[in-house]
């Protein structure tokens, strides 16, 4: 599987199938996607799905706005797994909030998640906009990611410390931050949690620049 960071917090996943999460920037739209993943409602992660008209998996609440501005949809909610061909998709938590802004009124669209991905014999946990929370755990002990894909930016979600700890608890052996340095309130230096996590664990920590990615195997 190819992962390629498109920027902030938008990824596109490219193996059996192309799965785009989170298309924010405007550049996402440059990807050939199969299939869209929105983790919830912010201007930042839904960015141009309406726009896309790609097949779109959100939670329930997100799903039926979105199909009410013309985009094809499947609804799910956290713990569930939709199966497109042979990928698995499945919800997952996230401690945060998720809205729309309409006409100057917030629309609040459900709760904020993530999403497991397994397609091709690798797991990728995009971790969506999240504080830290304990049952990344259980995020582990389930579906044993291959990937972590975690917000480090702070302000609006975990920040360095919080996703050191997190990355440990997720236990992939590698993990490409997201949601920095993409806006002032969450600019971050990396150094030091790359360092924590690679002197202390086996994981690495690939700080991946926008526009490129890296290709993952499936474990063998
Ligand atoms: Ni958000
Ligand atoms: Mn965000």
């Amino acid at each position: 599987m190819y992962i390629r960071y498109v920027g902030h917090s938008c990824f596109s996943l490219e193996g059996s199938k192309k799965i785009l999460i989170d298309p924010q920037p405007a550049d996402a739209a440059k990807v050939d996607a199969d299939l869209v993943l929105v983790t919830h409602g912010h201007g930042d992660h839904l960015g141009i799905t309406i726009q896309l008209k790609k097949q779109t998996i959100a939670i329930h609440e997100l799903a039926t706005y979105l199909s009410r501005k013309g985009v094809t949809t499947t609804g799910m909610n956290i713990g569930g797994t939709v199966v497109v061909d042979d990928v698995n998709i499945t919800m997952v938590p996230a401690v945060h909030s998720s809205s729309v802004e309409e006409n100057g009124v917030d629309l609040y669209m459900g709760t904020a998640a993530g999403f497991v991905v397994e397609m091709d014999g690798v797991v990728v946990y995009h971790a969506g906009d999240t504080g830290l929370f304990s049952d990344m755990k259980l995020i582990h002990e389930l579906y044993h990611p291959d990937v972590a894909l975690l917000p480090v930016g702070g302000h609006f979600t975990m920040g360095p410390d919080e996703a050191m700890i997190a990355a440990e608890w997720i236990g992939a052996p590698l993990v490409i931050p997201m949601h920095y340095n993409t806006f002032p309130a969450i600019m971050q230096d990396l150094t030091g949690f790359k360092h924590a996590i690679e002197s202390t664990t086996s994981m690495t920590v690939d700080a991946v620049s926008p526009g490129s990615g890296v290709t993952v195997s499936p474990r063998t």
